[in-house]
């Protein structure tokens, strides 16, 4: 976890930097820091809290320099502090170095380090770099110092094992930063006159659009306007910058309240973008002939979080469409079971970031077992789309809330897509079959659109609701995740104890948590299993509950005669129905959260990206 930012130009780097921060403040919050290069001197300033912190202390100290580095943290090894913040520096001071990532090997390394003198100021693994570089400085032989900070953290990188990034700045070369990347995310953006480093493109989207994606062990060298990549070798290298298309408004709030509202809004937009790649490469996008089509056997779907419940969705779809066997796993999990190998098997793996490193970690070991592997993922040049053989970019734009909304949707659609293509490929799926799925599919975004206007409703509802200190979802066959996601929704941005179930189960043991008044969610949609779902709504009701049923037209009046509150959502196929229905469970979320108070966009305890284990 943990945002970095370098800024090298010609104007003050200090409001490029506090900026930069802001936005990758979705990475990690519990302190932040800077060092600027000031005529000739490190200056640092670090606080413990936000960036706004940060801005606050910087103001006072007011630094001034061309050549700057910032983080923003999300503590792994060491307490939220100022002295675990980042920038760390060696023991002259000349060296700063920001890092995200774990270093495997610290506290080997710190032992040598201290061995040999050096005096370590902060807990973190971060450290050893600065003071690795510092002792290296120290042996290799080089024409300038430019050369020599290179071959120091050539030296060092080879010393360090685990997954990494990080940005150097050494006093004594001035208008230069180095970049590493090691299996975290690294950016570089090119503009006029000025370079920056970044985790993430939205960090400095807003000053140039030009981006050099970094592959595993490369680094990069930062000047005024003119970078340098060196390949794993250490040979520089001819690489072009690629146009982000994103402008700045679309990484911003577009004068919504908070991402995570204006990223439900965005739905529509998103779904119409996800569905362009399936339009063009509807063929191409798993990169297999018609015949090692035919031969897959298996599907393992691999994911975390909101990505995990997009892919309990992908099964339903893959197994209907294709007619796979399909399993679907949480990555931590995957990563640690005996997964029979022995048959053609095709792995995806679901993520918005591209930079799970438990995703990540699964499809690496679904590689070693010779598999087909597959992304579906949101971020261009992301890890995970590197290690994939295929990516099926969902090209959602940014999603900055930590609460993933529309990449949720947008994976599921993608799914679909992907299970009819399958279908039709292997000839599960017959000609009108296939045209009816695919017609459903290209009017989604429509049927979207009309969906994110049910905010209104839910909004009112929740004034009834939101003291209630437990919630409960329930849904059947591709409805059930969904009362899953609506559950981690409201946990993650309310704090609220909310829980998801196959609506068939409560009576087998959950049933017996529901109070008085308990608010009962029902996903039940007018398909085969509405009926059920009225029995499910009359068990619950019997036992006190707040039913809130949500369902399609149609059905309202059956579902009024059990509910409390009904809420009609526009119809779609019974397989689609899923993507939007998730949509006023979103709003559920976001409402009971913004009258509780809660930070919504950066819940605490949680991150965007989850980068270490
Ligand atoms: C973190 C976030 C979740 C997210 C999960 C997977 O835990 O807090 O909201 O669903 O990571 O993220 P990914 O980027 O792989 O989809």
């Amino acid at each position: 976890m943990c945002g970095i930012i370098g800024y090298v130009g010609k104007r003050n780097s200090v409001p490029y930097i506090i900026d930069g921060l802001k936005k990758l403040e979705y990475r990690g919050y519990d302190s932040a820091g800077i060092s600027i290069l000031q005529e000739g001197k490190l200056v640092t300033v670090r606080a413990v809290g936000k960036v706004a912190e940060l801005e606050k202390a910087a103001l006072q100290l007011s630094p001034k320099g061309t050549t700057g580095l910032g983080h923003t943290r999300w503590a792994t090894h060491g307490k939220p502090s100022e002295e675990n913040s980042h920038p760390h520096t060696d023991c002259s001071g000349e060296i700063v170095v920001v890092h995200n990532g774990i270093i495997e090997n610290y506290l080997m390394l710190r032992e040598q380090l201290i061995s040999l003198g050096h005096l370590f100021k902060s807990e973190t693994d971060t450290e050893v770099i600065a003071h690795l570089i510092e002792e290296n400085l120290k042996h290799v032989r080089a024409a300038s110092d430019e050369d020599r900070l290179l071959k120091a953290v050539q030296k060092t990188n080879k010393e360090i094992s685990g997954a990494f990034a990080y940005g150097v700045m050494w006093a004594r070369t001035p208008g230069l930063l180095v970049g590493v990347k090691n299996q975290s995310p690294l950016v570089v953006g090119v503009g006029k006159d000025e370079s920056f480093l970044a985790s993430d493109v939205p960090a400095f989207l807003q000053h140039t659009n030009r981006v050099l994606f970094l592959e595993e062990g490369e680094m990069a060298l930062l000047r005024a306007g003119k970078v340098t990549v060196l390949d794993k070798t250490g040979t520089p290298k001819k690489v072009r910058p690629v146009k982000i298309s994103w402008d700045r408004q679309t990484a911003e709030k577009g004068g919504y309240a908070h991402f995570m509202l204006k990223e439900i809004y965005d739905q529509p937009q998103a779904i119409e973008d996800t569905l362009r790649t399936a339009r063009t490469d509807f063929g191409k996008i798993l990169g297999m002939d018609t015949a090692a089509l035919r031969a897959l056997r298996q599907v393992h779907i691999i994911a975390c979080g909101t990505a995990y419940h997009a892919g309990l969705v992908g099964k339903y779809y893959l197994e209907q469409f294709a007619g796979i066997p399909v399993t679907v796993d949480l990555a931590s999990e995957y990563k640690y079971r005996t997964v029979p190998h022995k048959v053609k098997t095709l792995a995806i793996a679901i993520s918005q970031s591209g930079e799970t490193a438990d995703t990540i970690g699964a499809i690496n070991k679904a590689k070693e077992f010779g598999f087909h592997t597959l992304a579906i993922c949101n971020v261009l040049g992301s890890t995970l789309t590197r290690v994939c053989d295929r990516t099926f970019f969902t090209h959602c734009g940014p999603e900055i809330s930590v609460a993933s909304t529309k990449a949720f949707t947008s994976q599921i659609t993608a799914m679909y897509a992907l299970a009819v293509s399958l279908g039709k490929a292997n000839g599960n799926l017959s000609k009108s079959a296939f045209d009816a799925a695919y017609r459903d599919l290209m009017q989604l975004s429509k049927a979207m659109g009309e969906t994110v206007k049910l905010e209104y409703t839910v909004r009112h509802l929740t004034r009834k609701i939101y003291k209630a200190d437990k919630f409960i979802f329930l849904g059947r066959h591709v409805n059930f995740p969904i009362a899953l996601e609506g559950a981690l929704k409201l946990k993650e941005v309310s704090y609220r104890s909310a829980e998801g179930f196959a609506a068939g189960e409560i009576k087998h043991g959950p049933i017996s948590i529901i109070e008085k008044g308990t608010p009962v969610f029902m996903l039940m949609p007018q398909d085969g299993l509405f009926e059920k779902m009225l029995s499910a709504c009359q068990e619950c009701r019997a036992r006190g509950a707040f039913v809130v049923a949500l369902t399609t037209p149609g059905a309202e009046k059956a579902a009024k005669s059990v509910a409390d509150q009904v809420i009609q959502i526009p119809q779609t196929n019974d397989l689609l129905q899923p993507v939007l229905n998730v949509v006023p469970l979103q709003f559920l979320a976001y409402w009971i959260a913004k009258r509780l108070g809660c930070d919504i966009d950066q819940p605490r305890n949680l991150a965007k990206s989850v980068t270490v284990e």
